[in-house]
């Protein structure tokens, strides 16, 4: 079985708040290209594809999530849950990297299917409360961005981890503003102990 990651970008909005906020309205509330490297990096694996042929690491999203997104992620199998048995994307048999699931734990079976050896929760709001509150997540990729002024609609459940006791940080990067960022932030890996 693979081990079961999460990644997200949250803004740190201080210890008072408690309030990770993560989306807008359907969509990320900022536009940080160094912070989509990050993501793309590790949610990619470098996995190839595997001999079932299928293309790429698994990533576990919800249908807001997915419906977001401008297309599916490349290189990744794009495992999208929703509880509509109806429900398919537009252009739906143009891609081979579409899997349709209706409940967590078959995401997390199909996962284990796929190249790779993570398998990478990738949100939004409500497929992180669920797997947060009833899964053990071995590493949470997480980018703190220092925008409190940010409207945002949509929350990473950050509490439920207990970083302090239960994860070690085992990866820091600070990324200062610049002309394409507009907001500073850090990536970290934390690895549960
Ligand atoms: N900052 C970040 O790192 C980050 C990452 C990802 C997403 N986001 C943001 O988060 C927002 C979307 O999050 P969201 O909470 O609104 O939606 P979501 O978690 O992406 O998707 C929710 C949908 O997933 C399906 N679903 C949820 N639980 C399920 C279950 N137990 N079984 C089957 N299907 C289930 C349902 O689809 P149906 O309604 O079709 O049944 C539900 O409406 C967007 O703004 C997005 O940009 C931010």
């Amino acid at each position: 079985m693979k081990i079961i990651s999460m990644i997200t970008a949250c803004i740190d909005a201080g210890q008072k708040k408690n309030q990770f906020g993560i989306g807008i309205n359907g969509k990320l509330p900022w536009s940080l290209p160094e912070e989509m490297s990050f993501f793309v990096k590790h949610s990619k694996q470098k996995s190839g594809t595997n001999p079932n042929g299928i293309p790429g690491a698994p990533t576990i999203m919800g249908r807001k999530n997915f419906e977001g997104l401008q297309k599916p992620l490349s290189e990744r199998t794009n495992i999208v849950l929703t509880r509509d048995p109806l429900w398919q994307p537009e252009r739906y048999e143009e891609y081979d990297n579409i899997r349709i699931v209706h409940s967590p734990w078959e995401a997390l079976d199909i996962a284990d299917q796929c190249p790779g050896e993570e398998t990478m929760i990738i949100g939004g709001g409500e497929i992180y409360h669920f797997y947060a509150k009833f899964v053990r997540i071995q590493k949470l990729y997480i980018s703190f961005i220092r925008a409190p002024q940010v409207e945002v609609d949509t929350f990473f459940p950050l509490k439920q981890f207990n970083l302090s006791e239960n994860y070690e940080k085992i990866f820091e990067e600070i990324h200062q503003v610049n002309e394409k960022n507009k907001h500073f932030f850090t990536s970290l890996i934390y690895q549960h102990v």
